[in-house]
């Protein structure tokens, strides 16, 4: 049986299924919920729309500390390969000023959007900065330790995935498992 699937001009071939992104989110929940169980103020949730819509949804149900959810919009990609210009669509739907911050990302490439979201909460007053990725490249990635991801979901070799939120042009973010590109 063939499970690839055709985006644009691309086709995809299965690469992670939805059960091990679950046990991931499972297992980060279980170290966020430890970190944050005694912090004295909500903590806000930034997510990075759009590619992390769903991994915030399925992350957010299993927190158990209070939270409050803010989100932005951001964009470097044209079709497989990031454009290293950041560009902040849409901004921040609510304030971050004095609050403890956790990013929530679904992919940390070559770091160039962390680097620009980091820069920008902590101009907005965030009080800390902390990353949560579900999906990390070490072997894109470009910038220092001081920026690499404090919570890591699953490590991933440089290839260009999609589904659970990730694209390809706008199409594939529905894909409940995630592709990798055949
Ligand atoms: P960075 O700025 O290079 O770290 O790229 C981060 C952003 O690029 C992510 O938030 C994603 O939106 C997008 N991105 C990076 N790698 C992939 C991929 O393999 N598939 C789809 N989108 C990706
Ligand atoms: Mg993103």
């Amino acid at each position: 049986m063939d499970h690839s699937v055709t985006l644009h001009d691309k086709t995809f071939v299965p690469f992670i299924p939805y059960e091990q992104i679950e046990e991931a989110i499972d297992w980060l929940a279980g170290i966020l919920n430890n970190r944050y169980r005694d912090a004295k103020a909500p903590i806000a949730l930034v997510c990075v729309l759009n590619g992390a819509i769903i991994f915030t949804a399925e992350l957010m149900k299993r927190l158990e500390f209070p939270l409050e959810l803010v989100s932005l919009k951001v964009s470097s990609y044209e079709g497989t390969t990031s454009t290293g210009e950041i560009h902040c669509v849409l901004s921040l739907s609510g304030s971050v000023e004095g609050k403890e911050v956790l990013i929530v990302e679904d992919i940390v490439d070559t770091g160039n959007t962390l680097e620009t979201l980091v820069g920008t909460l902590r101009e907005q007053g965030a009080a800390s900065v902390k990353v949560c990725t579900l999906l990390f490249k070490p072997d894109a990635f470009k910038k220092g330790p001081e920026l690499k991801p404090d919570y890591v979901g699953i490590e991933i070799p440089n290839r260009f995935i999609v589904g659970f939120g990730l694209d390809y042009d706008e199409l594939g973010r529905n894909l409940k498992d995630i592709y990798v590109l055949k």
